[in-house]
């Protein structure tokens, strides 16, 4: 396989990929509590059952932020203004995307950045033929470290960074601080980001989000119990496990662990981890915001917000952030 700019071929990324999955795996369950970083949820069957979340009637987050980039459209767009080279960090079914592209004047180019070469060929593929106008520059990397943005052909005006869906309540206040400053590094000086967050709202509301009716968010979760059975050669017995979704209202967000049913041992390759009968393994956060403290946060980034949109419920924000 021929390498890439950086020298690397795709058999030695997937083969770095795996020993940091590994290690990852192994750093948390030995830590007290136990923890897995949530992004390894997003293999190929978590990736689709994440579609179905989606599609849940109590999992609000998607299709209300859809409905107000679908309504503020035009207005986004013209505070963006013409000739914007656009970047999105991980790159999801592309409908978000599309709607964007749309509505901006002569966007020059469209760079999704995402770790899976399979997801960022999929995305590219659809939205090629449906603006040929665009350049689209997919870069395989991890959005949470700086990259090397590639050129359109035609100059860009500036360069806007998207970030939907609330994947930024997925990190730690500190981490999110961090990607924010990365964020502001990549747009530049004349730069915007475009970040999608989900609002506090009644915690009912929140946990009926994370705990579906029909089990997929429950599946969900699980399933990085099989992805580490399969790829770590784990024995995870499904059955002894479930899922628990709890808001924590003083930390303003959704804790989702899992949490062992009995006392058992599971075993990691050559390792042995003991869980205690109700242990919890905190395996996702998602932080919900205040506006004021989600402006406090981007602040500490070097960042100011320009303009915010919302629903009529103020359930969930579109807020376009530029350098302070
Ligand atoms: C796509 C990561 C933002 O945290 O709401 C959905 C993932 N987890 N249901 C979120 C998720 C459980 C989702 N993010």
């Amino acid at each position: 396989m021929t390498p890439d700019a950086t020298g690397e071929t795709p058999a030695d990324a997937a083969a770095r990929a795996s020993a940091e999955f590994r290690a990852d795996v192994l750093h948390g369950l030995a830590q007290t509590p136990k923890r897995i970083p949530s992004k390894y949820f997003y293999d190929a069957r978590g990736s689709q059952l994440f579609e179905e979340i989606c599609a849940q009637p109590e999992y609000y987050l998607t299709r209300t932020e859809l409905a107000i980039l679908e309504e503020n459209a035009a207005a986004i767009a013209s505070a963006i203004g013409p000739r914007a080279l656009l970047v999105e960090y991980g790159s999801g079914a592309g409908i978000k995307t599309r709607l964007l592209l749309d509505a901006l004047d002569q966007p020059v180019g469209y760079v999704p950045v995402e770790i899976s070469r399979s997801a960022l060929d999929a995305s590219i593929e659809n939205l090629s033929e449906e603006f040929p106008e665009v350049d689209m520059l997919p870069v395989s990397a991890d959005f949470t470290r700086p990259v090397d943005l590639p050129a359109p052909d035609q100059a860009a005006r500036r360069t806007v960074v998207f970030f939907p869906g609330s994947t930024l309540g997925n990190f730690e206040q500190r981490e999110a601080i961090g990607l924010l400053r990365t964020m502001a590094i990549e747009m530049g000086r004349q730069g915007a980001a475009l970040v999608g967050i989900d609002l506090q709202k009644d915690p009912a509301i929140l946990e009926a989000a994370y705990n579906d009716a029909a089990g997929v968010t429950r599946e969900f979760t699980l399933n990085l119990l099989t992805r580490i059975n399969r790829e770590l050669q784990a024995d995870f017995q499904l059955h002894e496990f479930e899922h628990g979704a709890r808001y924590n209202a003083q930390a303003g967000r959704i804790e989702t662990h899992v949490v062992s049913r009995i006392d058992q041992v599971v075993a990691i390759g050559a390792h042995r981890f003991a869980f205690a009968a109700g242990e919890a393994m905190l395996v996702e956060y998602s932080c919900k915001y205040a506006p004021e403290d989600f402006a406090a946060m981007a602040a500490r980034a070097g960042l100011r917000v320009v303009r915010s949109w919302s629903d009529s419920r103020r359930w969930f924000a579109v807020q376009m952030l530029e350098r302070a």
